[in-house]
C-alpha cells in the first residue's frame, strides 16, 4: 500500500549570524511533529530555509563591503550549521536566491498580473532618505525614524499591487468551512475582528527603491516586495510550475504551516488569497505558536539577553535544549526562558526521572542478573497498572499530537517514565534479591521495567532523538517501530544490555 504523505514546514528565516534559542523554537516543534509522523508510517516532506531578499540585507551587505549575494552564501551556512547541532531533519533547505525559486516568483507575478489580480499604482509613505526606508505612522519613534532618529517625509512611489479586497469574501467563507484551517482558534478571532472586518487593503507587491530583490520580468525598474517572494517558498521548493513538478503533485497541499504567532497574518490572509488567484487548493493548517521570552519581554541580542543557542547545547547537550523548547511552551502560548529554568528542567526531568530511571534499571540488572533481562513471568497485580499505563500511551499521545499538543505529548512520554520510578519504589528490588525464592519475581519486575522504557523511548525519539538511541544500545534492543509498543513484551526476554552511561549529567545550579 502506498504511503500517506505528509508535508511540513517552517518559516523560512533571515539570514543571520545570531540565532538565538527563540529562533529554534519553530524548528525543533516542526522537527518533532515530522519525525513522529514519519515514525507513524507517513511519507513526511519537511522544508526550512532562508528569507535572503529585501533592503535590510542590501544595506548590511554594503556595510560589510560585499554584494548581497557574497553576505548571505556568507551567513546562511550558519543558519545550516545550527539546525545541524539540534538534530533538525529537514527534507529541504530553501533559498529564496536559489534560481528554481526566483523564476517561480516571476511566473507567479506575470500570472497574476495577466490575470489582473496584480496592478500599478503609488505607494505612498513616509520616507526617510538618510535610511532610504518607508515606514508608516506606527513605526515612527516620536513622528522620527525609528532607525536614526531624523525626519521623515511623505513621498510616494511606483509600485505594484496585489487584489487583496477581491477575495476577502472567498476567504471568509473558506474559514467558515474549514474550522481547523488556523490554530488556535483565538488567532482565527483576531484575524478576522482585525485584519478582515475592517476591510483588507490591498497588497504593495514591488519596489523601486532597492534592487536587491526577484526583478519582475516585464518592468525592470521594479522588483518583488517581501511576502510574495517569500510565501511563494513553500511551491517554488516542490517545483511548482517547473519542468519538474513531481514532488509539488505529490506533496500540495500542504498539511501544516507552523509559524510563530507574529506571521500568522500572512500565512492566513495574504498567502491563501495568493493561492486563491492561482486556482490552487489551500493549506491544510497554519499553526501559529507562541514564543520563547525572557522576563516576559523579548530575546534579543541588543537587550544583551541572547546567547548563542549552540552555547547552551555545548553545555547542557542538544536534548536538554530539545526538550526545553518542546515541554516549556504550551500550546500556542509563550513561554519564558532563563538558563535556571532550563538547569531546573535537565535536572528534574531529563537527569531524575529518565537519566536516574535508565541508570537504576540497568545497574539492577547487571548487579542481580549479569545484565541478562529475562522475564520469569512471575507476575503480581501491582504489574498491572504500569503494563496499562504502557500500552495505552500511544494512544495518548497520538492524540496530543493530533491537536499538536507537542508538550502535553511529551509530558504523557515522561508520566511514564515516572510510573516506572514509582514501580521501583513499588516492587523494592532490592528487597526480593535478599530472597533466593524471589528470584525469578525479580527477573520479571526488571524484565517490565525495561520492556516500559522501551515503549517509552519508542515514542521519544520524535522528541529526543540522541538520548533515545543511547537508551536503546543500553538496552540493546532495535525493536523500534510504533507497532512494537501496542502490547507488552515485544522485549526480547534474554537480552544482554550494554553497559550502563550516564545520560544526563546533573548540572550544579548557578
Ligand atoms: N522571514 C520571515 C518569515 C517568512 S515565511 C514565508 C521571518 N523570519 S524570522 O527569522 O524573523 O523568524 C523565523 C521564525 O522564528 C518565526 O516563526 C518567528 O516567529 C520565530 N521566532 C523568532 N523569535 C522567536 C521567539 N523568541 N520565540 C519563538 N519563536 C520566535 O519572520
Amino acid at each position: 500500500m502506498d504511503k500517506k504523505n505528509y508535508y511540513i514546514t517552517t518559516p523560512i528565516y533571515y539570514p543571520s549570524a545570531n540565532f538565538h534559542i527563540g529562533h529554534c523554537y519553530t524548528t525543533i516543534i516542526a522537527d518533532a511533529i515530522a519525525r513522529y509522523k514519519r515514525l507513524s508510517g507517513y511519507d513526511v516532506f519537511y522544508l526550512t530555509g532562508s528569507d535572503e531578499h529585501g533592503q535590510k540585507i542590501q544595506r548590511k551587505a554594503e556595510e560589510a563591503g560585499v554584494s548581497p549575494k557574497e553576505y548571505v552564501d556568507k551567513i546562511v551556512d550558519n543558519a545550516k550549521d545550527l539546525w545541524k547541532s539540534l538534530d533538525i531533519s529537514y527534507d529541504k533547505f530553501i533559498r529564496t536566491t536559489d534560481e528554481e525559486h526566483i523564476l517561480c516568483v516571476q511566473k507567479i507575478f506575470k500570472k497574476l498580473y495577466d490575470q489582473g489580480d496584480i496592478y500599478k499604482g503609488e505607494y505612498k509613505g513616509l520616507y526617510c532618505t538618510p535610511c532610504e526606508s518607508f515606514w508608516t505612522e506606527t513605526q515612527l519613534k516620536d513622528g522620527k525614524c525609528p532607525d536614526c532618529g531624523r525626519e521623515v517625509s511623505e513621498v510616494s512611489e511606483e509600485a505594484y499591487f496585489f487584489k487583496l479586497s477581491k477575495y476577502q469574501d472567498k476567504l471568509i467563507k473558506f474559514y467558515e468551512e474549514h474550522p481547523d484551517f488556523i490554530e488556535p482558534e483565538s488567532r482565527k478571532n483576531e484575524m478576522i475582528n482585525n485584519f478582515i472586518k475592517p476591510g483588507l487593503d490591498d497588497l504593495c507587491v514591488s519596489r523601486t527603491s532597492f534592487d536587491w530583490g526577484v526583478p519582475v520580468t516585464f518592468d525592470d525598474k521594479h522588483v518583488v516586495y517581501v511576502w510574495l517572494d517569500a510565501l511563494t517558498n513553500y511551491v517554488s521548493a516542490l517545483g511548482y510550475l517547473s519542468d519538474d513538478d513531481s514532488l509539488f503533485k505529490k506533496f500540495w497541499p500542504c498539511d501544516l504551516h507552523i509559524v510563530g504567532k507574529e506571521i500568522v497574518r500572512f500565512h492566513t490572509i495574504i498567502w491563501p488569497i495568493i493561492l486563491m488567484a492561482l486556482d490552487l487548493p489551500l493549506p491544510k493548517q497554519v499553526f501559529g505558536h507562541g514564543w520563547l521570552i525572557i522576563n516576559g519581554g523579548k530575546i534579543s541580542k541588543s537587550l544583551g539577553n541572547y546567547r548563542d543557542p549552540r552555547e547552551y547545547i555545548e553545555m547542557y547537550g542538544v536534548d536538554a535544549v530539545r526538550y526545553f523548547a518542546l515541554r516549556e511552551v504550551p500550546f500556542g502560548n509563550d513561554g519564558n526562558f532563563s538558563e535556571e529554568a532550563l538547569i531546573t528542567r535537565t535536572n528534574g526531568d531529563l537527569a531524575n526521572v529518565l537519566g536516574n530511571l535508565v541508570n537504576r534499571t540497568i545497574g539492577m540488572v547487571n548487579k542481580y542478573f549479569g545484565g541478562i533481562v529475562e522475564t520469569k513471568k512471575v507476575a503480581d497485580v501491582i504489574d498491572d497498572d504500569l503494563i496499562n499505563e504502557a500500552i495505552s500511551l500511544k494512544k495518548k499521545v497520538d492524540s496530543y499530537m493530533d491537536d499538536l499538543e507537542v508538550s502535553k505529548a511529551i509530558d504523557a512520554i515522561f508520566d511514564l517514565f515516572r510510573r516506572c520510578n514509582k514501580y521501583i519504589d513499588e516492587t523494592m528490588p532490592w528487597i526480593l534479591a535478599k530472597d533466593e525464592e524471589k528470584k525469578d519475581r525479580l527477573a520479571t519486575v526488571l524484565y517490565n521495567l525495561v520492556e516500559a522504557i522501551r515503549i517509552g523511548t519508542v515514542l521519544l525519539q520524535a522528541y529526543l532523538p540522541s538520548t533515545s538511541e543511547k537508551i536503546f544500545h543500553q538496552i540493546n534492543t532495535d525493536i523500534k517501530d510504533f507497532d512494537s509498543i501496542l502490547e507488552f513484551g515485544k522485549y526480547i526476554s534474554g537480552t544482554k544490555v550494554n553497559e550502563p552511561e550516564v545520560l544526563f549529567k546533573r548540572i550544579e545550579e548557578k
